[in-house]
């Protein structure tokens, strides 16, 4: 049971988050998690990620800054050590790193990296965190791909969290469910809890849709059976993103420095009154 919290405050706090974020690309799976949810999830990956160094491995959501902030603010007593954001996304790095600068969040920083590459800092963490693209239509391919580089990152050492799709009447997301704990297993980790039907999502097709929270655990004496290495097979990079949407992107760049709590000049104009006299 989590201990009570500040809830005004921690609503406040993930709302200046929340203005931060550049807005989701749908194309790319960045569909955001809901606010309350966001306030639960941060606090649980505080307690569970308390004192390590913690990667994502992709972060739209900013789980990682909430993290961060709940704890700078003192809403929060406890939390990571060392929190790197990896994402292909430089708006999403972009905004995480102006956050950390501007509130002072020393342990918070971002890097862009594209999970086909070979991962850039094997065993650098002891734990990892991956909301990834859910693998609807590649049968949660996508999801091993996040997890995979989840597992590097910790040197098959360490610990995970997975955030996936959880649904008692979709098929693909059962089979998701099982292929992953199978991966999990196959790859000298055991799943040490599943805390079912946890958060809900902006996604304006399913809006009933919800994730689970899938917590992996390397067994004692796991080791990494090869150097990370990067992924060109087509059967992994094909429907990575839903039905015919392939992975092809490498990155993608930041056009400008946009100021995301305000309105862009391109959403409206301005018709002036008339002049009276
Ligand atoms: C795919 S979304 C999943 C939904 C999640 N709720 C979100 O919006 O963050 C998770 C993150 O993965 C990132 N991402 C997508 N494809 C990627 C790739 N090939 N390499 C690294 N990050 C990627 C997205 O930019 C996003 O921030």
């Amino acid at each position: 049971m989590a201990e009570e919290i500040d809830l005004r405050a921690a609503v406040n706090a993930i709302s200046d988050v929340i203005q931060n974020r550049p807005r989701p690309l749908r194309n790319f799976d960045q569909i955001y998690m809901k606010a309350a949810d966001m306030v639960l999830q941060s606090q649980l990956v505080a307690r569970w990620a308390d004192g390590k160094r913690l990667a994502f491995i992709g972060d739209g959501d900013a789980i990682s800054v909430c993290v961060a902030y709940l704890r700078q603010r003192g809403i929060l007593k406890y939390g990571p050590s060392q929190i790197t954001v990896f994402d292909f996304d430089e708006r999403i790095c972009g905004a995480v790193t102006r956050f950390a600068d501007h509130e002072q969040l020393k342990e918070l920083s971002a890097q862009a990296y594209n999970c086909i590459d070979a991962f850039p800092k094997e065993g650098a963490f002891d734990f990892f965190y991956t909301n990834p693209p859910w693998g609807a239509s590649n049968d949660g391919m996508s999801v091993q791909v996040f997890a995979r580089r989840g597992m590097e990152a910790v040197g098959y050492a360490g610990e995970g969290m997975i955030v996936i799709a959880d649904d008692d009447e979709l098929e693909w997301a059962k089979r998701v469910l099982a292929n992953t704990q199978r991966f999990a297993t196959d790859s000298g980790f055991y799943v040490h809890r599943m805390m079912p039907k946890m958060h809900s999502y902006h996604l304006d097709d399913t809006p009933e849709l919800k994730s689970c929270n899938l917590m992996i655990r390397a067994l004692p004496g796991t080791t990494p059976k090869e150097p990370s290495k990067s992924i060109t097979e087509p059967e992994v990079l094909n429907n990575f993103y839903g039905r015919d949407n392939h992975l092809r992107i490498k990155f993608v760049r930041e056009k400008g420095r946009l100021d995301y709590g305000k309105a862009s000049d391109s959403e409206y104009t301005l018709e002036q009154l008339v002049d009276p006299k």
